[in-house]
């Protein structure tokens, strides 16, 4: 049941999306999405939120948000199901016993005040990708500051064709998507951007000093805890649209065996819970103050600040693997584009690096 309601409250996005020639998962061809059911399990945390303390009824609350007694009850099983701790039953009433760590919009717009992200905050409990449902609403055109959030995501995409994890309710998967006016070759300063935003969000739960290995790994005591994917829609002079996604691994207690040597996650590192809620909002005005400074002033405050944050600006021992090629060298800071320069240990001078895997050379 839980799976069938995660996909119908994907309707916000996804109704314009079943249009088009590919579905989110689980929806049939011609299936209705409902397009409220979002707003309306939105409306019903709200309420049990904002009455936190009181047994409010079934009945009440079906009056209240316009939906069966039925409906309420499956809602609410939903909910138990994406870890909310809802107590009560159907009989007697239903109170929540902590505010829940669940990224709809309700809970988010008022903190986002005064950021592009506040108005257009689409949220899914179960999505493919929301780089994909981003790229879609931006298609239709969906303007500029667009949000769109999953608690789950059944095709999550990492850079370099790999998936990302992204375990129900643990992670942040976060689109933002940018109509920037910018040319395509100032691109990769969006993902710095990010990368900056999200590392300056993370540190304030974290006890050790997170680093970006470029250009968008966060990493923390050499494990990597969270990545963007920044895709676009551009002509040679003029971007239609970004799309920038950002994955963070936040209450994940164990990482997949297979990515275990490698990756982390915020819960990991320091042994506690923290607020996705919270990380998310900060790290959204981090990312509103860093572009709009991008805007102002161009690329040269956002490198002063990754050569301040990150170790692999200059003189980190580096092996780059590119499509054509593997080699080792030494970081030369930052082109004005935000591409990676790195002095071969062959002799072949200098290169840039526009796109590749970067680790630490030993
Ligand atoms: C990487 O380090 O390889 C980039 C990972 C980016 C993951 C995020 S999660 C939200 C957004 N949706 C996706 O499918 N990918 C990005």
């Amino acid at each position: 049941m839980a799976r069938k309601e995660s996909t119908e409250a994907a309707g916000t996005a996804a109704k314009g999306a079943a249009k088009g020639p590919s579905r989110p998962p689980g929806q049939k061809p011609g299936q209705k999405i409902d397009k409220r059911t979002d707003k309306r399990i939105d409306a019903l945390l709200t309420l049990l939120a904002e009455n936190a303390t009181i047994v409010i009824s079934g009945a009440k609350i079906a009056e209240e948000i316009g939906v069966s007694r039925q409906q309420v009850w499956r809602w609410i099983e939903l909910l138990r199901d994406l870890g909310v701790r809802v107590k009560g039953h159907p009989h007697t009433g239903y109170h929540i016993e902590r505010v829940p760590d669940i990224l709809v919009p309700q809970l988010l717009s008022h903190r986002l005040y005064g950021t592009p992200f506040a108005r257009r905050i689409h949220h899914f409990f179960k999505v493919d990708s929301t780089n994909t449902v981003a790229m879609r609403l931006a298609e239709r055109g969906e303007p500029h500051g667009a949000l769109v959030l999953a608690e789950e995501q059944t095709g999550g995409r990492g850079r370099a064709g790999r998936s990302w994890v992204s375990e129900k309710s643990t992670g942040i998967y976060c689109t933002i998507l940018l109509r920037p006016p910018i040319p395509p070759a100032h691109a990769p300063l969006l993902t710095l951007v990010a990368g900056l935003a999200a590392r300056d969000a993370a540190a304030e739960d974290l006890d050790s000093v997170p680093d970006i290995r470029w250009p968008n790994d966060l990493l923390v005591g050499g494990k990597k805890f969270g990545g963007i994917l920044t895709e676009m829609h551009a002509e040679p002079d003029r971007i239609h649209y970004a799309v920038v996604g950002i994955g963070i691994n936040v209450n994940q207690s164990k990482m997949p065996a297979e990515i275990a040597e490698i990756a982390t996650s915020l819960k990991i590192e320091t042994r506690k819970s923290h607020s996705r809620l919270e990380l998310l909002v900060r790290m959204l005005h981090h990312f509103n103050r860093y572009y709009e400074q991008f805007l102002a002033s161009g690329a040269q405050p956002i490198l002063r600040r990754f050569a301040e944050v990150s170790s692999y600006f200059r003189g980190k021992r580096v092996r780059i693997s590119t499509h054509s090629e593997t080699f080792t060298g030494t970081t030369a800071g930052l082109e004005a584009s935000g591409v990676l320069r790195v002095a071969r240990d062959d002799g072949k001078g200098t290169e840039l690096i526009l796109s590749g895997d970067v680790s630490e050379a030993t």
